[in-house]
């Protein structure tokens, strides 16, 4: 499933946000890479243990725990800290890859496994040319850009890359995110029956109906879900 989620940061925020990471210093974005992926990467990253990334990061989280779509789109269990890079001059792009399946994260020793991929959009689409994340999946191949603020959810078990920026920097956060319910379509399902009932009672209020739905959502959330 590839979900857009709009406004995760408010204006505010991500003003904070994008002053952070503007004014820090930028490191090579191979720092993260996979083997594979190395060859295909050239952008820049935000070290992780820098203090504006670290600043940043509690932005992100913070605003995340907020976003209602999010939780029911990913049903988190983990979420990788988020990370920070940016395209622009030389280093502008990063070619067809796939995450790695387990994130290490190396000050805890956490490891997540990626069940989804997230990119939080820090620049508006008016601000560069080029820099769409394009993704290929099942769904087909989907180009996406974003404005500032809002955020993409999509399967880390998908081929994507992002284009040559020939015009400004494209800056965004990026981070993976282990669910609850490990299988995309079970995810899925899960998702379109929540916002379905949501739906429903808003339209009739609290019916019979919509109980009995409500049960079945958090019974199969008791069969699939993994805490
Ligand atoms: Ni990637």
């Amino acid at each position: 499933m590839l979900l857009q989620i709009p406004d995760v940061f408010t204006p505010d925020e991500l003003a904070r946000c994008r002053s952070l990471v503007e004014s820090a210093e930028w490191a090579d974005g191979n720092i993260t890479a996979g083997t594979q992926s190395a060859k295909a990467k050239n952008n820049r990253q935000l070290p992780e243990d820098g203090e504006a990334a670290r600043a940043a990061r509690t932005l992100v989280l913070d605003a995340l725990s907020r976003s209602a779509l999010f939780f029911t789109a990913a049903l988190p269990r983990k979420i990788y800290p988020p990370l920070f890079n940016r395209y622009g001059g030389e280093a502008n792009a990063f070619g067809n890859h796939i995450d790695n399946a387990v994130r290490t994260h190396a000050a805890s020793g956490t490891h997540v496994r990626t069940d989804l991929s997230a990119t939080l959009f820090l620049a508006g689409p008016d601000e560069y040319d080029g820099g769409e994340l394009v993704i290929e999946d099942t769904f087909g191949t989907q180009s996406v850009k974003l404005p500032a603020g809002h955020m993409i959810l999509y399967p880390s078990s998908s081929v994507h890359r992002v284009e040559p920026v020939t015009r400004g920097v494209r800056i965004a956060s990026f981070f993976w995110i282990q669910s609850m319910v490990r299988e995309d379509e079970r995810r899925r399902m899960l998702f379109d029956l929540d916002m379905a009932i949501l739906a429903l009672r808003e339209k009739h209020g609290d019916t019979a109906e919509s109980v009995r739905l409500t049960g079945c959502y958090h019974n199969l959330m008791r069969m699939w879900a993994d805490t």
